[in-house]
């Protein structure tokens, strides 16, 4: 079955029909770059966008940045606060005049690397983490995925969300080297892995693709692997759960 998947970020929006059969992008990616922090009713249009560039009419699965309950979008870190409260399937569905259904952006890539990627048949605890703006993260056992906010447990002296120390973002911004960054990201993956005991972590977001240069900082006691599909899970994923949801 071909879905239309689309992942909303902090800097852009990207999309792609997936064929949730296979996992495969049947369609070139399209990428929405959006530098102004984008209300609602602007990413809206943005999506409309992305579904009128492939002439799309069918169901649609968003991946969001924040946590989902149903189709409410409840947190927005790193985008427009307006987004609190909105009804994300309502929104989106009235802009494409399609059928869509929402998930958290982390939890659509952990969907999509333990189907398909650098999870595929693994039964064991699997944390999965995503790197670029902010930090993603979810869950998975007996290949369940489950969403989780590990990218805002308190960290630093004040306690801050630990995404604004150790995301992929925070590298660039400050002009990090690789070793400190990663050092600093190898103590969080530690205090991660005594509370979860995770048997496999995969890191994805665009800077897995730089794995080499910063995995040696992160010393987990599980096994440490980069995410298969790099910067294309959270659309295959966001395609799997709406193509599950009908
Ligand atoms: C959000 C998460 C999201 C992550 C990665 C965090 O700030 O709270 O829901 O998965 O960023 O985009």
């Amino acid at each position: 079955m071909k879905t239309l998947g689309i992942d909303i970020g902090g800097s852009a929006l990207k999309g792609a029909v997936v064929d949730t059969a296979t996992g495969k992008l049947v369609s070139e990616r399209f990428r929405i770059d959006t530098p102004d922090n984008l209300n609602p009713d602007e990413m809206a249009g943005a999506v409309e966008a992305m579904a009128e560039n492939f002439s799309w009419k069918g169901p649609i699965g968003i991946g969001f940045p924040g946590v989902i309950q149903g189709s409410t979008i409840w947190t927005s870190a790193n985008l427009h606060k307006k987004f609190i409260g909105c009804d994300g399937a309502a929104l989106f569905g009235k802009a494409t005049g399609s059928p869509v259904a929402m998930i958290n952006d982390a939890a659509a890539a952990g969907a999509a690397e333990m189907h398909f990627g650098a999870g595929r048949g693994f039964m064991g605890k699997t944390l999965l983490l995503t790197l670029g703006t902010g930090v993603g993260s979810c869950f998975a056992f007996q290949g369940i995925v489950t969403p989780m906010e590990l990218g805002h447990f308190p960290w630093g002296k004040q306690g801050k969300s630990a995404e604004r120390y150790v995301a992929a973002s925070v590298r660039e911004r400050k002009d990090l080297s690789w070793k400190k960054w990663g050092g600093a990201l190898g103590e969080y993956v530690g205090v991660l892995e005594k509370l979860l005991w995770p048997e496999l972590i995969i890191i994805g977001g665009g800077v897995s693709a730089d794995h080499e240069k910063f995995f040696k900082f992160i010393k987990p006691r599980a096994k440490l692997v980069p995410a298969e599909f790099f910067n294309n899970a959270g659309i295959v994923g966001a395609a799997l759960w709406a193509a599950e949801r009908k």
